[in-house]
């Protein structure tokens, strides 16, 4: 059998008084697989996206990713491992506001001591799949919603990691747009075997992932192989059903 890549047992994570933003939450990534998850705003899909990658520590249950605990590492360790193995494309974009897109893009390469020709090599290629050549050297601010997500996006791939961690990285884009990074994140899966844990709101996104997760009110609610929906309408009605509480029988229960 082979080991997951991301596991979390029990995982809660409580705010002061009575936000229960993750409440309890049993997960298995197998490598190579690419996984939606879906839920209301507020349901807790960035909550769990921050567990996985250690930016915040669980109130009680555990995260491993590949076999390390974050919370159990050093900050210097924890950044090193999260630059070399997760790419992370966080929901507020997070670009540094004084660097130009392609620098932008750069700044895990040239950290990883890669020749800055080599880095602005890499970025060209990134953005020229993304659709964002002609707005390398543009700095954050100028730049459109959908542009600053694609620069993060460019990011988080720039040194090819085993691991993507992505929230709602198509959010502020055109279909045509968002149907082109959904081709690059089902071939990064399909001939690279990367992970990738995908949170959106759109079922023509999710439809793309082998695995679709629906939280609720900080609990897995549903785990089903998206195999079984003919399509994205037909993901969206199972996903509205799951959320108003008439699921269909899920594939793999969640442990409760
Ligand atoms: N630092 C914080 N302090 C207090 N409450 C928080 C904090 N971070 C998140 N929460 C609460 O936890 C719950 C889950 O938040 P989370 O950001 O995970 O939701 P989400 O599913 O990502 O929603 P959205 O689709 O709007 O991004 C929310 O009720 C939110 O207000
Ligand atoms: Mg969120």
């Amino acid at each position: 059998m082979t080991e997951p890549v991301i596991r979390t047992v029990e995982l809660k994570k409580y705010y002061s008084g009575k936000t229960k933003a993750l409440d309890g939450v049993d997960l298995e990534v197998n490598p190579g697989e690419f996984i939606a998850v879906m839920g209301a705003s507020g349901s807790g899909k960035s909550t769990l996206l921050h567990l996985i990658a250690g930016l915040t520590r669980p109130t009680a249950g555990r995260v491993t990713i590949e076999g390390l605990d974050p919370a159990a590492m050093s900050d210097n360790a924890l950044t090193r491992f999260r630059r070399r193995r997760i790419g992370l494309v966080f929901q507020r974009f997070n670009l540094i506001p004084h660097l130009t897109a392609e620098e932008n893009i750069t700044v895990p390469l040239l950290a990883e001591g890669k020749s800055r020709k080599d880095a602005e090599k890499r970025a060209l290629e990134l953005a020229g799949e993304l659709g964002i050549a002609e707005q390398l050297d543009q700095r954050p601010d100028t730049l459109s919603g959908g542009e600053q997500q694609r620069v993060t996006l460019a990011r988080a791939l720039s040194l090819n990691p085993a691991i993507l961690l992505a929230d709602e990285p198509t959010g502020n884009l055109d279909s045509l747009s968002s149907q082109r990074i959904c081709e690059i994140l089902d071939r990064l899966c399909r001939a690279e075997k990367r992970t990738i844990l995908l949170v959106t709101h759109e079922p023509a996104v999710a439809v793309w992932s082998k695995r679709l997760l629906i939280l609720k009110d900080g609990r897995l609610i549903a785990d089903r192989p998206t195999s079984e929906f003919s399509d994205a309408h037909h993901l969206a009605a199972a996903y509205q059903r799951a959320v108003e509480g008439n699921a269909e029988p899920a594939a793999r229960e969640d442990a409760e």
